[in-house]
């Protein structure tokens, strides 16, 4: 393969940009704008180690669920978002990217996860705030991602999405469970909701005003709707999830907008979203240094994992009957 000359950088962009707007997928071997590629590994990359850090404001709470029931019911969903992060860093290799080295982003800092998971879990309601709202405000985001101009995140995303609107219904009916219980329970959740409201807001992202890389990232394909779209979305489709459960959403401004069809809502602390985004958050430390152990703790399965596959390959592998 020769390098492209310039007049043909320019053709193939061209080619790039109608097949996108024509909303055709693109594939791993297509040809693809460095920009366009980049994009797409930090925002993969970044959703991946969502998934995997999402799981420890919940996984704390699996050896202290309340009934068998309920500790399947968060036993899978911790699951379900490990394997979401699977999914995610196998589509981000596809763009020629290692997991070994975006999992050394993570640990070492120089790659995000979404702001919401460095927020602790304080009872047992968080878990079904979070289910709730968390999943609720992901779902919101990531829907639209289904259709992604780029094949491999767009099939990913299909996927993750049906497996979190069990997430959200879980959640929502453990509320509804102790909504329905003593004042105690009522008020735990009521409590939850006041912590995770404002932060779940948050999740969709400051708003962008005219942002080069929001336009770009629409004009892509990757995008479909401004931060600002999806939290109204988002705002609209659980005030009257609020209601139906009897939870007070923590905003004296919310009201319902006639003339706008829509609600209208406070504005996020967005000087405490910058905090937290630059790791002064208040589980950040803490988040980081358990994957890091996690991380290091794995070091033997991947180590035994590839000799095993070197062996394999080598056909000196001793086969197991039975074995997958
Ligand atoms: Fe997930
Ligand atoms: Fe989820």
């Amino acid at each position: 393969m020769t390098l492209a000359q310039p007049a043909d950088t320019a053709a193939l962009e061209q080619d790039f940009q109608s097949l996108v707007e024509s909303e055709s997928r693109v594939e791993p071997r297509d040809w693809m704008p460095d920009a366009y590629r980049a994009t797409l590994i930090r925002q993969i990359a970044q959703h991946a180690h969502s998934e995997i850090i999402g799981m420890q404001p919940e996984g704390v709470w699996i050896s202290k669920a309340p009934t068998l029931r309920r500790k399947s019911v968060l036993l899978a969903k911790v699951q379900d978002e490990a394997g979401h992060g699977l999914y995610l860093y196998a589509a981000a290799e596809t763009l020629g990217v290692d997991r070994a080295e975006l999992t050394e982003n993570l640990i070492e800092g120089r790659q995000k996860y979404s702001s919401i998971f460095n927020y602790p879990t304080l009872s047992f309601a968080d878990v079904g705030v979070i289910g709730w709202l968390v999943d609720g405000a992901a779902i919101c985001n990531q829907v639209p991602l289904c259709r992604a101009s780029y094949g491999p995140y767009a099939r990913a995303m299909i996927r993750i999405c049906k497996e979190e609107s069990f997430h959200q219904r879980q959640g929502y009916e453990l509320l509804m469970t102790m909504m329905g219980g003593s004042r105690m329970q009522r008020d735990s959740v009521q409590d939850a909701v006041n912590r995770w409201w404002w932060p779940s807001l948050m999740m969709f992202g400051p708003p962008e005003g005219a942002s080069p890389n929001t336009a770009r990232s629409m004009a892509w394909r990757i995008k479909r709707h401004t931060n600002d779209e999806l939290r109204q979305r988002f705002v609209d489709m659980t005030v009257p999830q609020a209601d139906r459960l009897g939870v007070e959403l923590p905003d004296p401004e919310l009201r319902w907008n006639a003339d706008r069809g829509a609600h209208d809502f406070g504005t996020p602390n967005w000087d405490e979203l910058y905090e937290v985004v630059r790791g002064r958050g208040p589980c950040n430390a803490e988040r980081i240094a358990h994957r890091r152990r996690a991380h290091r703790e794995g070091d033997w399965v991947r180590e035994a994992a590839t000799a095993h596959a070197a062996k394999r390959a080598s056909g000196t592998a001793k086969v197991v009957r039975g074995a997958p």
